[in-house]
């Protein structure tokens, strides 16, 4: 496994992997890899030759009051996974590399990036937009993964490749969960042992919520009050940020489940704030 910690190294070791006739595929992470990541590495192998993940943890994405600082860094651990996870080369470049002094360019997404967590995260899709651009223009990968579980970051993505014609196919892949539903997370580390057992609720509240839209269809409003009350009773500790059901191409809400919805959430348990979705299928 080669690691490339600069743009000129990571772009020479592609290039060499493509002219050996190679398909190059991408798994874009912020390190403090999990299951969930390395799902992705394993469809990447599936679909790709050369598989490179890059671990960054992009400043851009994160608010002023967020977890930036403390966000979980486990390099060593993380190129282990990597390595035996068959990954063939990383790029961990520094934030000097990705952004250097007067970097000011930026990719809006316009108003996708701030409906659901872009209303309590109003700059972090501009932040997500930007770095997977660059990432996409540092490997050119013929194919990138990402997880349903950051939905929103998906559709996100798939708009910026469409608007900036971006040769690159976006594969995503279902959200790889604990025992007991809760999605996986990098920042499930910071929940306190009794905030870890209420958020099992989230998962739930949402499988709850697919079994009453396949049974009988029911506004869009009984489900969200249906998952705000089971909140309510298994997780009294988390707070609210949102519910919602909307149309997974647009990210509008829907008033009817008789199509295809995508059934989100967010809530924080003190300063850690937890995302999950299911997709439901019209
Ligand atoms: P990060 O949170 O490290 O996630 C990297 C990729 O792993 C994302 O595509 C995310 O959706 C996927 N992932 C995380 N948890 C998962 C799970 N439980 N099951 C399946 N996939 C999962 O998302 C980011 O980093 C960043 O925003 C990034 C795209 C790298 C840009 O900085």
């Amino acid at each position: 496994m080669i690691v490339c910690k600069t743009i000129a190294e990571i772009r020479r070791t592609v290039a060499a992997a493509r002219a050996a006739g190679k398909t190059i595929g991408l798994v874009p992470t912020m390190g403090a890899l999990h299951e969930g990541h390395m799902s992705l590495v394993a469809a990447c192998r599936e679909h790709c030759g050369f598989t490179v993940v890059s671990i960054f943890v992009n400043p851009t994405q994160f608010g002023p009051d967020e977890d930036y600082q403390r966000y979980p860094r486990a390099e060593a651990a993380d190129l282990a996974a990597c390595r035996r996870g068959g990954v063939d080369a990383v790029f961990a470049p520094s934030v000097a590399e990705m952004y250097p002094a007067g970097a000011a360019s930026e990719v809006h997404v316009g108003r996708i990036g701030s409906v659901l967590c872009g209303r309590s995260r109003p700059t972090h899709f501009a932040g997500v937009a930007t770095v997977v651009a660059k990432l996409f223009k540092t490997v050119a990968p013929d194919k990138a993964f990402f997880g349903a579980k950051d939905f929103q970051q998906t559709v996100v993505v798939r708009r910026m490749v469409a608007d900036l014609n971006l040769p690159v196919e976006v594969v995503v892949c279902p959200t790889v969960r604990e025992a007991d539903g809760l999605a996986m997370s990098s920042r499930n580390s910071y929940l306190s042992a009794e905030e870890r057992r209420q958020a099992a609720a989230l998962s739930q509240a949402l499988f709850m919520a697919r079994d009453m839209v396949t049974q009988r269809y029911p506004p869009a409003a009984e489900v969200v009050s249906a998952i705000r009350s089971h909140l309510s009773r298994c997780a009294p500790d988390g707070r609210i940020d949102y519910v919602a059901v909307v149309d997974p191409t647009d990210l509008l809400d829907v008033k009817t489940t008789d199509r295809a919805v995508l059934v989100a959430l967010a809530v924080k348990f003190g300063a850690t704030r937890l995302i999950d979705n299911v997709l439901i299928e019209g």
